[in-house]
């Protein structure tokens, strides 16, 4: 009992930290957040100056890897030549993701769009000549899919930004709050920029936590943006005023308290394109660790970094496409889906149809053989292989007639029906989930 009672503090603490974190009223959003609830897929996109020599993207220089002026040298040789905005939006769409998110300004504070404002970008300062972003957001419209804008609120290069390279600043805010001021007047700028130009359907900030709330005026800044297009969705990384969080290479070992949030996740080792890192994921890989995300209730933002000239390297392609047949197969268990049964009744991903009838089992590998599920409550109608035409059986073992306890389920996986990569059963329930979670015997 006292550890029941200690558990549960344990987790309401989680909640009221989450809650606290979160200033913004989870009821107020629900019903602009529904599209991106269903989404479950979005393609994240580093484009800029440092796909040139192959180098981090901003943190080179910031970390001291390269001096500034060497990093900045790479502005001479972006040339977005190959650019062809159509067919990233074909295969963005061919991946079965739903959005896009692609870097408008990253910490080095070259924009990618015409910025108005006296500062680097891809149209004055680059061989490119031009605005990138409006091109390849009206191909995403077309195809209707989402458009996201990566936000850096940091600004490394800009001479009012206070911070510059590790352990190096240009000044402290409490000494020349007027040089400050002169900073938050340009970035909010171009913020309405993006808004007014493009009107996105989601702001991806980043690099928020250099600066508090009241420094940024994050709640000024979500005002303005929502004030535009109130369907507007604004990622967690804005000190609070976001609508979702967002945490970053790292797959939840357990189901996350957050009422929304979206994993990004690099395709290698790096957010922009580095000719030496061929360290990619397979498509496997891939698609676990998306089952694994859907299960948890969460969305998946997978990193592609293009080359200079805007062409995408064939294995980034090679993933997106095989990611994509998978989602055509399995669209049923993953896209407008939700939260799977909590975890130890199955060991694997899980996710339910909208109205809990339906019951995904995603198997990792090439699982054949038998399976089990414990504490299901439900009568199974029909099991399907997802993708194929093959139904299977199951048998319910240990099921006393007059016990609460429900018997443990096995259902035989022959051989051959396996997908390459992870196959799904859809377990058709007799009604909504049920689920036993008692201790057993009389409790
Ligand atoms: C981190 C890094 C940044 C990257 C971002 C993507 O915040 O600073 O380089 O763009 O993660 O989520």
């Amino acid at each position: 009992m006292y550890f029941k009672k200690v558990i549960l503090s344990m987790m309401l603490l989680q909640l009221s930290a989450a809650n606290a974190q979160q200033k913004i009223n989870p009821d107020s959003i629900r019903s602009k957040m529904s599209w991106f609830e269903d989404a479950k897929l979005g393609i994240f996109i580093h484009w800029g100056i440092y796909a040139v020599n192959g180098v981090d993207e901003s943190w080179a220089f910031y970390n001291k890897k390269m001096p500034w002026t060497d990093y900045m040298n790479q502005l001479k040789g972006f040339t977005a030549s190959k650019f062809n905005p159509a067919s990233w939006a074909d295969l963005i769409e061919t991946s079965g993701a739903k959005y896009a998110v692609i870097t408008t300004k990253h910490h080095d504070g070259v924009a990618l769009w015409n910025t108005k404002e006296n500062h680097y970008s891809t149209a004055r300062n680059t061989p490119a000549m031009r605005d990138l972003i409006t091109p390849f957001y009206s191909e995403l419209h077309k195809r209707g899919i989402k458009a996201g804008a990566y936000f850096s609120l940091i600004d490394w290069s800009h001479p009012d930004y206070p911070g510059f390279m590790k352990d190096s600043s240009r000044y402290k805010i409490s000494n020349d709050s007027k040089r400050w001021e002169r900073f938050r007047q340009f970035y909010q700028n171009q913020l309405k920029e993006l808004s007014v130009n493009f009107n996105p359907d989601l702001y991806w900030f980043d690099g928020d936590w250099e600066h508090s709330a009241e420094e940024w005026q994050s709640h000024k800044v979500r005002k303005m943006l929502i004030d535009k297009n109130p369907n507007t969705i604004i990622n967690g990384r804005l000190m609070g005023y976001g609508d979702y969080d967002t945490p970053e290479q790292n797959v939840p070992v357990s189901r996350p308290a957050y009422n929304w949030w979206e994993l990004c996740m690099t395709i290698n080792n790096n957010w922009g394109f580095q000719h030496k890192d061929t360290n990619w994921k397979t498509p496997y890989e891939i698609i676990s660790l998306f089952a694994d995300v859907v299960s948890h209730g969460g969305n998946f933002l997978l990193d592609i970094g293009p080359r200079e000239d805007g062409t995408i390297p064939e294995e980034q392609v090679h993933v997106l496409r095989e990611l994509g047949a998978w989602n055509k197969k399995h669209a049923k268990a993953v896209f407008g889906t939700k939260a799977g049964i909590a975890q130890g009744h199955f060991y694997g991903p899980t996710t339910l149809s909208k109205d809990s009838t339906s019951l995904y089992l995603f198997l990792q590998g090439q699982t054949s053989g038998t399976i089990m599920i414990k504490g299901l409550s439900n009568a199974i109608r029909e099991i399907n292989v997802l993708g194929t035409d093959t139904k299977l059986t199951h048998k319910v073992v240990g099921k006393i007639s007059w016990s609460p306890v429900p018997g443990l389920v096995y259902i035989n996986i022959p051989k051959g029906v396996q997908n390459k990569y992870i196959t799904v059963l859809e377990l058709k329930l007799d009604k909504p989930v049920s689920l036993y979670r008692g201790k057993g015997g009389f409790e």
